[in-house]
């Protein structure tokens, strides 16, 4: 029965692997090992999309908008986007790099999360529709899990093993191993 049940589970991530992967893979992507495909994904841009082995995105039972997509777009030709191994998406989460944004192994993301390593406009009154904006890297160190519809701006680092509140917005750093919650994100406690 086991053995069925196995087999069954296998034809159908390879089913769905083939369906989401033939029609939505794009971009510059360097992919280091098995990648479960629970919806499209979407690597965009001109820069390099890096994933590691045992990546999973989407997820069935979770809140979905539309079909779900994950999209992932380094923009420029210098822009990075790294996941690491073990990583899981929930569904609708964007992430957007003109520099770089590293997610660590085994993060949790949750559905609807967007992280924006710049502000994609400068800030003058007369330099936003013409000049670069300010860009700084993203990193969410390993084990960090991100609840539904956070925002995560530039210049964050996430330490090791911390949670981040359900719709919290995130300006500054967060220390390894906290939980931290609100808009602007603070910690709420040690875990
Ligand atoms: C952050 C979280 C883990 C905290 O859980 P908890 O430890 O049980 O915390 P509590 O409910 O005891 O709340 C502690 C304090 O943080 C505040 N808080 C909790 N979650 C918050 C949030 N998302 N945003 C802002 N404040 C929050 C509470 O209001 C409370 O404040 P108070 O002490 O002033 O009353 C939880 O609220 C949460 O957001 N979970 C994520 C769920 C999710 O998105 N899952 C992903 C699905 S894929």
């Amino acid at each position: 029965m086991k053995i069925i049940r196995r087999l069954y589970r296998a034809i159908i991530a390879c089913w769905r692997n083939t369906i989401f992967s033939i029609r939505n893979l794009k971009g510059r992507v360097r992919k280091t090992g098995r990648l479960s495909l629970n919806v499209p994904l979407i690597c965009d841009g001109s820069g390099q999309v890096t994933l590691g082995s045992d990546i999973s995105i989407g997820y069935g039972l979770a809140s979905k908008i539309g079909d779900g997509m994950v999209r992932l777009q380094a923009r420029g030709a210098n822009a990075r986007i790294s996941v690491g191994s073990a990583t899981q998406f929930s569904n609708n989460v964007q992430v957007f790099a003109e520099q770089s944004v590293v997610i660590g192994s085994r993060c949790l993301i949750g559905d609807a999360v967007l992280i924006l390593d710049s502000d994609f406009h400068d800030l003058s009154a007369d330099g936003r529709h013409a000049r670069p904006a300010e860009t700084a890297p993203v990193v969410l160190e390993d084990n960090v899990f991100v609840g539904s519809r956070v925002i995560i701006l530039k210049g964050v680092t996430i330490g090791k093993d911390s949670v981040i509140g359900a719709g919290s917005v995130v300006v500054r750093s967060i220390p390894p191993g906290v939980i931290a919650a609100g808009n602007p994100a603070k910690v709420i406690r040690n875990l």
